[in-house]
């Protein structure tokens, strides 16, 4: 694609003339536009750049080690990498903690945190790297910011961090070209292609409170339902996803009762995820993923699936 690869090559000598001998921090999620602009950035300046990718233990199967096998030592890019395992310290706040925007809260409140400590060790940096696209900028524009910004998680990092300024190389970007751009510079497919994940994480598809335990349940169905997806071909899902109910019921296994939790899976088409419809998901995917997921998925004993739209419903659960 001629025009991403001018916007790369000329973006990455746009930011090498700026930054010059500088050093930049960059608060890397995985997601689409963290990772593309890391990697410009990486491009232009190398180890000059380091990135701080929290794993807050409530990523998606697997996922956390992607990130790194990416971005870290072992990764195709010249970058210093730091990523931060701090599931246990998400959890011990989330104990007890049951109301949505409360869990949210803390969520956010912790990952800042831990950033600033990151940030902390590393000093006074000259740049601070954001993955704004036009969108972004957009909604900051009509002043809904506020609301938008909390509910995304951006925005709130600059003032505990040391630093002169912000760059944004993907300011005038749309989500597509984002996206091409990544594949131009050799983001791996599963990265540049990911459906949104929220900040949260899991931690908003857990009803409830979150335990270590349900981590796993709600990681291994979700897995598990993914990979039935992607088996099948589906196309045109705006972002689908198994959330843990706090329901358990009662079911039979062998001779046995059994009284364990209920999977909700959900799959939505949606153009500006404002609104929603639920996708009419092919049957037999349906059947498959759940029989998978009540054979191996321990303490999972309910499969339901999710009908309805956005509104009433949210797409998330939480
Ligand atoms: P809802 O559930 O509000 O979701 O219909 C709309 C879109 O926003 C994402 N979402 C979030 N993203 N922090 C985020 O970064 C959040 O707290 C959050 N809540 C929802 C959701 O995944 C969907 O794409």
């Amino acid at each position: 694609d001629w025009k991403m690869d001018s916007f790369v090559k000329t973006t990455i000598a746009e930011l090498k003339a700026k930054i010059g001998t500088g050093k930049a921090l960059c608060a890397l999620s995985g997601g689409v536009d963290s990772s593309v602009a890391a990697v410009l950035l990486s491009k232009a300046i190398g180890k000059q750049l380091t990135c701080v990718f929290v794993d807050h233990g409530l990523l998606r199967k697997d996922e956390g080690d992607q990130v790194e096998a990416v971005f870290g030592p072992e990764g195709p890019y010249d970058l210093n990498f730091i990523r931060v395992n701090a599931k246990d310290r998400f959890y011990e706040k989330l104990k007890g903690v049951t109301e949505p925007e409360k869990k949210r809260k803390i969520i956010g409140e912790e990952f800042i945190r831990v950033f600033e400590e990151e940030a902390k060790k590393i000093g006074a940096v000259d740049y601070l790297v954001q993955g704004t696209i036009y969108p972004d900028v957009i909604e900051s524009g009509l002043g809904k910011s506020a609301v938008i910004k909390s509910h995304h998680n951006v925005g709130g990092l600059p003032d505990f961090v040391d630093f002169k300024e912000i760059v944004e190389p993907l300011r005038l970007l749309f989500k597509d070209e984002v996206r091409a751009a990544g594949r131009e510079l050799g983001l791996p497919e599963y990265l540049v292609s990911r459906q949104p994940f929220p900040g949260p994480g899991l931690g908003i598809r857990i009803i409830g409170e979150v335990t270590a335990e349900k981590v796993k349940i709600v990681q291994e169905a979700d897995a598990i339902y993914r990979e039935e997806v992607a088996k099948a071909g589906v196309e045109g899902l705006g972002q689908y996803f198994a959330a843990l109910t706090n329901m358990r019921s009662v079911g039979v296994m062998g001779d046995g009762r059994t009284y364990d939790y209920a999977i909700a899976l959900r799959a939505v088409m949606t153009s500006d995820f404002m609104t929603a419809e639920s996708a009419q998901l092919p049957w037999e995917v349906l059947q498959k993923t759940t029989s998978r997921i009540v054979n191996e998925v321990k303490g999972v004993n309910r499969v339901l699936y999710d009908c309805t739209g956005k509104p009433p419903a949210t797409i998330e659960f939480e």
